[in-house]
């Protein structure tokens, strides 16, 4: 059956890709952006910003009075912001509560009461490997991934009984447009600065390691699969099998010795 379906992020990385291959394979589909942009034809451009709680309501109006009906949500909009807890400035912490977190939080308040009404839908959440595990100096991204997972659990079981289904997808290191417009702290940074070394070690780890990953139509054609899906899974974790190892050691391993190879892999030792 052909779904009517709001995707947020659509102007690069997951966001870009899954919308085409949804519109594609025969969906109505609504795609988010921030600025003026260019997609496939076949692809319904809406304004919204996950930090602009009006934005949000307007988007899921139009697609209401346009359609009548919104059958999946795709919270994929996100951003990464970078550096030490003790000196990330707080507008950095906010910026990733509102556009991580909040933002989604907003966005499935606004979508559930159709979802109820029309007996049913679907609503895709993305974390991370990093919703799973905290990673040096991505605290906040950690934190607000790690809320989208509790957040998650919970509406699961709060809306199975309307027939909504909640689905998180983890992935892994991916190379798209996220390495390039993270938000890294740099003010501090220097000879002076005590968690210089490790910071930027750290932070070109993830980044080698984001640009060798795989290209997000990898992820885009598992997105179509989910969504088309009768019976879909209720965590997804797309990534290379290292990532999905090191999810499962996480699990079965001391936390000391987790922690170890966390700090090994980072250069923090
Ligand atoms: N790539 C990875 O390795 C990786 C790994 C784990 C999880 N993820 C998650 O996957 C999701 C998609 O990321 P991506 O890798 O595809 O990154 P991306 O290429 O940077 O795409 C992010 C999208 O989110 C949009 N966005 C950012 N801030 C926004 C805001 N305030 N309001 C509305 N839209 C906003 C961006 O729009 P603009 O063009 O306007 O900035 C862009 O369309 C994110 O939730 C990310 O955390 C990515």
């Amino acid at each position: 059956m052909k779904k009517v379906i709001l995707i947020t992020g659509i102007s690069s990385g997951f966001g870009k890709e899954s919308a085409g291959f949804l519109a594609e394979a025969g969906h109505t589909v609504y795609g988010t952006v921030r600025r003026d942009y260019e997609t496939n034809k076949s692809v319904n451009v809406l304004r919204m910003d996950l930090t602009d709680t009006s934005s949000i309501s307007k988007a899921v109006e139009t697609v209401i009075l346009k359609e009548g009906r919104i059958d999946v949500l795709i919270n994929n909009a996100g951003m990464h912001s970078a550096g030490p807890v003790e000196t990330l400035p707080e507008e950095f912490i906010k910026l990733q509560a509102d556009t991580n977190f909040l933002g989604m939080v907003h966005l499935a308040r606004a979508v559930l009461p159709h979802m109820r009404k029309q007996g049913g839908g679907m609503i895709i959440n993305f974390s991370s490997i990093g919703g799973l595990m905290g990673l040096p100096f991505c605290a906040f991204y950690s934190a607000f991934k790690f809320a989208i997972e509790g957040f998650s659990e919970a509406l699961r079981m709060e809306v199975a009984q309307f027939n909504i289904k909640v689905i998180l997808i983890n992935p892994g290191d991916f190379n798209t447009n996220n390495t390039m417009a993270r938000r890294k702290f740099m003010a501090l940074t220097g000879p002076d600065d005590p968690y210089n070394k490790q910071y930027l070690g750290a932070i070109a780890i993830m980044e080698k390691n984001e640009l060798s990953g795989k290209k997000p139509v990898f992820l885009a054609r598992k997105i179509v699969s989910i969504v088309e899906s009768k019976n879909p899974r209720q965590r997804y974790i797309i990534s290379a099998f290292y990532e999905k190892i090191a999810v499962g050691l996480k699990y079965i391993l001391p936390g000391r010795f987790f922690r170890w190879i966390l700090e090994k892999n980072y250069k923090m030792k």
